[in-house]
């Protein structure tokens, strides 16, 4: 057995992603687009992608929740590890991030397993049923986290995969002092998801830290 995890730096997280499955043409296409409209450039990395494909189709995952649409990149990539019945709902408050992701996904190969809904991820989640999501993807305001769990948890059926990006906050989840309001509000995620009951959590740490956890 080895306690200790191998360290990873810059060039690991290279070779990483030099060996996992690579972003396609589309996608860059799209990040290309988002970067010239002006929106931020804080799409998933490819890897991370790669990461909740695999965990999706493992899952079977038929009906998935993102919140935090951005462009709609992270929401493809998920659309495309469904089966044709699969759908994604993603939640965007920024009615023009909401308007450049329908753009890009009406011209994707998933446009009929995508949904974008406009509004404060808070009001939106609060309308879906209980139990009869395989899988939520949290990655929008990190002031909303805490809140969003608790609806997460409520609308995931059981064996349902919790995923989050950004958990390490840029890794300033570790300092102790002079934290920012983004790193305080992810170690009040990350120690509500810890102290979580019935939960199976791991962070993984590639891109800035994707939470995966899976409900009894
Ligand atoms: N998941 C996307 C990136 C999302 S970036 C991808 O990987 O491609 C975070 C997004 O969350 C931004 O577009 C921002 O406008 C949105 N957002 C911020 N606060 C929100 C809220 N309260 N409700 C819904 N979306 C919100
Ligand atoms: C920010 C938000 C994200 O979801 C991300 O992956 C990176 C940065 C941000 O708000 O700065
Ligand atoms: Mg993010």
């Amino acid at each position: 057995m080895s306690k200790d995890s191998t360290p990873v730096g810059a060039a690991h997280f290279a070779y990483i992603a030099e060996h996992t499955t690579r972003e396609d043409a589309f996608l860059g296409q799209l990040r290309a687009a988002a970067k010239a409209a002006g929106l931020p450039e804080i799409h998933i990395a490819p890897e991370q992608a790669a990461l909740l494909q695999i965990l999706l189709k493992l899952r079977g995952a038929k009906h998935v929740v993102e919140v935090g649409t951005l462009g709609g990149y992270s929401a493809i990539a998920m659309a495309r590890a469904l089966p044709a019945v699969g759908r994604v709902r993603t939640l965007e408050i920024d009615s023009k991030h909401a308007e450049f992701a329908r753009s890009w996904i009406a011209k994707s190969d998933v446009k009929d397993k995508i949904e974008v809904m406009v509004g404060d991820a808070r009001n939106l989640l609060a309308m879906m049923p209980a139990g009869a999501t395989d899988a939520v993807f949290l990655d929008a305001d990190k002031e909303g986290y805490v809140d969003y769990l608790k609806e997460a948890l409520r609308i995931l059926r059981p064996n349902g995969l919790l995923l989050a990006d950004n958990v390490l906050a840029g890794g300033d989840v570790v300092k102790k002092a002079k934290q920012s309001a983004t790193a305080k509000a992810m170690q009040a995620f990350n120690d509500a998801v810890a102290a979580t009951p019935g939960l199976r959590s791991i962070i993984v740490p590639i891109g800035d830290g994707c939470l995966v956890g899976v409900k009894d």
